[in-house]
């Protein structure tokens, strides 16, 4: 465990160690930005525990969220590259990056209705996504009920594994010389109008050139972070199940599976290692992560209906996590209106997806003070309202 000294000095300090946190610290450091220090009691912790890992811009696109699909699109097209230099980085752990696809299923009529739709929209903004027939999509995924009415193939949304991905991160961070200060940064320093630290849980403060804020939905809790600089990131929680396909059921399932089962989504990400994930929840219910009878049961209940199969399958986990979602559910990313302080949270449902353009637009802005214009959509300052003045103390 490495103890912070009573003080000490970053050239940035990232506070937050998730997956977020640490690939900008990773990506700073190959910027050949100088002492880079990630504040966080459980480094690697946090939401990429739970999430299934799925990859998939596409498949999740909501109507009016174009600007959040063509940074979806940016990440994933970098997710192959940026694994593959995250296993070199970490001296060999792999990932989990899988180029698997996936198919969305609708169960019937009405699902078939929505997901034509979906598949309209697809076209109409020149996304890879086939319309496949009950009959296709079995043919793809036998485990599927034989009832499912039709689904759409999008062979570019894939999966990774966020538990390695995370691991791959701390190691890559430490063999890059990034120091992980395993403790709780309490409250941020602001001097002079200028976010210039952090006190941390084990004594002391670091202070710093520049403080990223990557606390997922801790992140406007922060004691000294002025009014108005970041908005409320509300915890949304998302119980999800692990199950083990035994080698002789393999393949169970070949790509990720979705549906919209009674209003909520649902999916299926089978590993490579027997592993298949089936989530989630979606609960607004604050920073409760309790495993319910009920939230299991919903899973289980609607994931037989989709892959009757299931019910034979060793059921090994069950976890809770808390995705950060911003008042419009995209990210904030880049310079705050606090001078000094800028923002890598409010992920929502697509922190895994958006670690690898995160760490660009992030610790590019570090190094060289300007993001590209696919960041301008996620600039942080987009929630201040017009004419109001974030109180910052001089
Ligand atoms: N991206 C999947 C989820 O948030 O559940």
């Amino acid at each position: 465990m490495t103890r912070s000294a009573p003080d000490a000095h970053a050239g940035v300090l990232v506070i937050g160690g998730g997956i977020i946190g640490l690939a900008v610290a990773w990506r700073a450091a190959q910027h050949g930005l100088k002492d880079i220090v990630v504040a966080d009691p459980r480094p690697g912790g946090g939401a990429a525990q739970v999430a299934a890992g799925m990859l998939a811009p596409v498949t999740e696109l909501q109507y009016g969220e174009e600007p959040l699909l063509r940074l979806g699109m940016a990440s994933n097209e970098r997710y192959a590259a940026f694994a593959a230099e995250l296993t070199e980085a970490s001296g060999g752990q792999d990932t989990g990056y899988r180029q698997c696809g996936t198919i969305a299923i609708a169960l019937d009529s009405d699902d078939r209705e929505e997901l034509r739709e979906l598949h309209a929209f697809h076209q109409r903004l020149g996304l890879d996504s086939r319309w496949l027939t009950g009959r296709e999509a079995r043919r793809l995924e036998p485990m599927l009920a034989p009832g499912v009415r039709g689904g759409l193939h999008v062979t570019g949304d894939h999966q990774v594994d966020g538990r390695r991905l995370a691991k791959a991160l701390v190691l890559a961070c430490e063999r890059a010389g990034v120091r992980l200060h395993r403790a709780e940064a309490t409250a941020l320093v602001v001097d002079g109008g200028r976010a210039t630290g952090a006190r941390l849980a084990t004594g002391g403060t670091v202070t710093a050139d520049q403080v990223v804020l990557a606390a997922g939905p801790q992140s406007h809790l922060l004691p000294g972070l002025p009014e108005g600089v970041l908005p409320a990131i509300r915890p949304v929680k998302g119980q999800i199940l692990r199950l083990h396909v035994p080698p002789a059921y393999r393949p169970f399932l070949s790509r990720n599976v979705r549906a919209v089962v009674r209003g909520q989504h649902l999916y299926l990400v089978p590993r490579e290692n027997g592993e298949l994930v089936i989530g989630a929840t979606t609960e607004e219910q604050g920073y409760d992560t309790t495993v319910t009878a009920g939230g299991v049961y919903e899973l289980l209940r609607d994931a037989h209906e989709l892959v009757p199969g299931i019910t034979e399958l060793p059921l090994v986990e069950t976890a809770a996590g808390l995705r950060p979602g911003s008042p419009d559910n995209a990210p904030l990313l880049g310079p705050t209106a606090l001078p000094g302080l800028v923002a890598a949270t409010g992920h929502y449902r697509n922190g895994v997806l958006l670690t690898p353009v995160t760490a660009d637009l992030v610790a590019g802005y570090l190094a060289t003070g300007t993001t590209p214009d696919l960041a301008a959509p996620f600039s942080p300052t987009r929630f201040a309202p017009t004419g109001s003045t974030t109180k910052v103390p001089a």
